[in-house]
């Protein structure tokens, strides 16, 4: 454990001040849903897995160009791809945000998960992949397929412990099925990260068939 309660307290009230009302909602349901998660599979990194969670939105609410400039600053590798799709933007700028915003906080694997939060990534730890999942089940999340996913998350969990990950893994690879046909039916072209982390999900569960909402893909 990182960091005491007192530290999340002081981050919690930081970040409040940064963020509109909804926005910080929101985080403050990721970091309850990603405290929760840490319980079953990262204890050890509950303290620094709720700062993740606390920061990972930071940059949401900063004017789109602000967002590219301090990527670009940054030397952002991803920089292209994330201007074509400005949502990923905000993931990126907030992990360039903390090493001098929030230094105290600037750990590798919380800046890794803030920066791959929106779109996932070909390689994701299991730190990585708690915030990605935490953000998109969170309970203050107005859509039913979230609500849906979480409450089949949790009431699917195995007994036994060696195959937890697989079913964090393969109820990541059903959220991400359910984003991709999603954009796909907006008529939205899909971040080709994105599209990376479903393949490389499927290629680890060649065997398993994804399910959307009780439906089969
Ligand atoms: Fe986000
Ligand atoms: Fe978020």
């Amino acid at each position: 454990m990182t960091y005491n309660e007192q530290d999340l307290r002081e981050l919690s009230d930081s970040v409040a001040a940064r963020l509109s009302e909804k926005r910080f909602l929101h985080t403050k349901g990721v970091e309850q849903e990603i405290e929760r998660l840490a319980l079953i599979y990262l204890p050890e990194k509950i303290t620094e897995l709720r700062a993740a969670a606390l920061l990972h939105d930071l940059a949401k609410e900063l004017p789109i160009e602000e967002q590219i400039a301090i990527c670009r600053e940054n030397g952002d590798p991803e920089l292209d791809s994330a201007v074509r799709s400005p949502a990923i933007l905000h993931g990126h700028a907030a992990a360039y945000l903390i090493p001098k915003n929030y230094p105290k906080y600037a750990l590798p694997e919380i800046i890794s998960a803030i920066y791959k939060h929106t779109t996932g990534a070909e390689r994701m730890s299991i730190f990585d992949k708690l915030l990605f999942f935490a953000d998109f089940i969170e309970p203050n999340r107005p859509w039913q397929y979230c609500r849906k996913a979480r409450e089949k998350f949790y009431a699917g969990m195995p007994d036994d412990p060696s195959v937890r990950s697989a079913h964090l893994d393969l109820s990541i690879l059903s959220v991400l099925a359910f984003t991709l046909r999603y954009l796909k039916e907006k008529g939205t072209e899909p971040d080709p990260t994105t599209e990376r982390f479903a393949a490389a999900l499927k290629k680890q569960y060649p065997n398993h068939t994804v399910e959307i909402q009780g439906e089969t893909e």
